[in-house]
């Protein structure tokens, strides 16, 4: 098969971190033999100081022209000040929104080799194995009226959360699918006892439920499940939320995993006639230009985010199987970066990629 892939590095770690999935990609496709197309474009804090936008043109042709994109990370503090459109930031809802990848999954999952990993206790840990599916291209990321005007104390800022059915309804489906596949429970979380807009999610996710009759449905207040997230969070299977709940709950469930550096996502739209789905792949991670450049950042989400692409994009199961075994033997090696607190000296980002890129079978 040929893979025609486009990568968009970005910036901070996110250019060490997709290095390593690139590595790791290239010896996938060298293994089951097939064929390896890689285009390189911009996006983010890099794309403005080449071109002046975080989002060019080129880069939005190419990623539709590619069968996949595989993305590192955006954000540069030097942009800390910047309205929301001339940010980094930017870039990316921008290439979610072309691309129209309405469906973000972010699988957390607590590997045994890295319970001492996580600050909660390990008998609360064990076990976990949830996937948080996340809307993607509505709510109040992108509503409209939004914006800051006025001055002095009536100075104004304001955004729009605003969901049509439609668009609730297309990823409950999503969501109920995947909820089928796996232990057959969906949780649906809203705030549903202050907002519309999640009376209206609330309302859709109960009318579809009876296509689904063998997958349990739970309806969750959003402020609940970033408790139960902690306390429970063996209870779950299947999240799914809109757009905001589900950027702050992934983040929560960075501390089941043992760091955020550990976390993938695959964010997904509609399927192409060939039964592939349009694909942007991405670790949960931000840019971390803390510790940009100095190879010590953790690669395994934005590997995890590989076989995430073998899988949705490609239909590859098994390679995108080799990928998630090749992980899973590193981190029972111990040669681990050092958010993951390994004992003695940490691995280098180059390592941790070395090392999976070689046990690949
Ligand atoms: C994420 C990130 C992004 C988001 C930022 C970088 C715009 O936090 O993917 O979770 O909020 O969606
Ligand atoms: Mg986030």
């Amino acid at each position: 098969m040929q893979l025609n892939v486009l990568i968009l590095p970005g910036d901070g770690i996110g250019v060490e971190v997709t290095r390593e999935a690139v590595r790791v990609l290239e010896k996938v496709c060298s293994t089951f033999g097939h064929t390896l197309k890689l285009t390189e474009g911009l996006l983010g804090g890099i794309a403005i100081h080449k071109t002046g936008t975080p989002f060019p043109d080129e880069t939005a042709k190419l990623a539709v022209e590619a069968d996949a994109t595989l993305m590192g990370a955006v954000g540069l503090p030097e942009f800390d000040n910047a309205p929301p459109e001339k940010r980094p930031e930017k870039g990316l809802l921008g290439i979610r929104k072309v691309l129209g990848v309405y469906a973000n999954l972010r699988p957390v999952k607590a590997y045994p080799a890295l319970i001492e990993s996580s600050p909660l206790k390990n008998h609360l840990v064990e076990g976990t194995d949830m996937i948080i599916v996340r809307e993607l291209n509505g709510g109040i990321y992108y509503g409209t009226p939004r914006g800051i005007e006025g001055s002095g104390d009536t100075e104004r800022g304001t955004n729009t959360m605003t969901y049509t059915r439609a668009e609730i309804a297309r990823i409950t489906r999503m969501a109920f699918g995947l909820a089928r596949n796996r232990r057959k429970k969906l949780a649906s979380v809203d705030k549903s006892n202050v907002l519309e807009t999640s009376q209206l999610w609330r309302k859709v996710v109960n009318e579809i439920a009876p296509e689904f009759p063998d997958v349990e449905l739970e309806h969750i207040l959003v402020d609940n499940a970033a408790m139960q997230l902690v306390l429970n969070p063996k209870r779950f299977d299947v999240l799914v939320m809109e757009n905001m709940f589900g950027d702050i709950l992934s983040d929560e469930g960075a501390v089941l995993a043992g760091s955020i550096g550990m976390l993938p996502s695959a964010s997904i739209g509609d399927q192409r006639p060939s039964g592939a789905w349009v694909g942007l792949y991405e670790p949960v991670h931000g840019s971390a230009p803390d510790i940009a450049g100095q190879n010590k950042a953790n690669p395994l989400g934005a590997i995890g985010s590989v076989a995430a692409m073998l899988e949705y994009s490609f239909g590859l199961m098994k390679e995108a199987a080799a990928v998630n075994a090749a992980i899973e033997s590193v981190l029972n090696s111990g040669r681990t970066t050092a958010d993951l607190k390994p004992e003695g000296a940490p691995a280098t980002t180059t390592e941790v990629g070395e090392a999976v890129a070689n046990a690949i079978q």
